[in-house]
């Protein structure tokens, strides 16, 4: 049997999305992007990318960090873009953090709510304020393996399929409609670092396609 390729991950992508390229998705007036990032910051760094190479109408008045050590936000300090640190350690529980979250995103008059590695479950405070506006990016083909260890649980399971999906946020972890997913294959020799790099390539095409593909259709 055929061991398959990287090369091939292009092929495996869902035909409803492999036709949609940027271009077709331009936005009609710029839209208010508030970013959630709690790590490393790859996804928020492609929307900045692909507002700056003219693919995406948008801009991004605010990123929200909570983890002070976040490379996210020296991603930001380096894009110009303002980041606000709200550690989750200063509320005493998860609506207080949710409250200051919606007040700065507010306040900088978001439109949609990006949250590309948000690592911390939110309450209904959040999706009350932005009903229908909160997109997450996940790395696996949902609703399979939801939660922190999505790429360790498809190593685990033995899939040869998995990948990555933009979707809107409700209040159970990683549910709500799928705006776009992305299939990956699992490779013989992948380790949950390489498995999940080979992911996020997917992930940084498909999160400005679904940004745009939900400003558009106006859900
Ligand atoms: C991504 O794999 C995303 O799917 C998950 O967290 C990771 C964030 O990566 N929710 P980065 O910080 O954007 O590089």
């Amino acid at each position: 049997m055929s061991q398959v390729s990287p090369i091939d991950a292009a092929s495996l992508i869902s035909p409803h999305i492999s036709h949609i390229s940027s271009e077709k998705l331009q936005l009609a007036t710029p839209l208010k992007l508030g970013i959630m990032a709690s790590g490393n910051g790859s996804n928020f760094e492609v929307v900045t990318q692909a507002i700056e190479e003219g693919k995406l109408n948008a801009e991004i008045p605010v990123l929200i960090y909570n983890n002070p050590d976040a490379k996210a936000a020296t991603r930001a300090a380096n894009r110009g873009v303002k980041a606000v640190l709200l550690n989750h350690r200063d509320y005493k529980n998860r609506k207080d953090l949710d409250r200051q979250i919606v007040q700065t995103l507010r306040q900088y008059d978001v439109d949609l709510v990006i949250m590309a590695g948000w690592m911390r479950l939110v309450t209904q405070v959040l999706i009350d304020a932005f009903p229908h506006k909160i997109i997450n990016i996940h790395p696996s083909l949902l609703p399979s393996f939801k939660g922190v260890r999505a790429v360790e649980q498809a190593l685990e399971a033995g899939v040869k399929i998995t990948g990555c999906t933009v979707h809107l946020l409700c209040l159970e972890m990683d549910s709500g409609p799928i705006l776009m997913q992305a299939a990956v294959p699992v490779l013989p020799d992948d380790t949950a670092e390489t498995l999940h790099a080979r992911i996020q390539v997917q992930e940084h095409r498909i999160l400005p396609l679904g940004i745009a593909l939900a400003a558009q259709t106006n859900l």
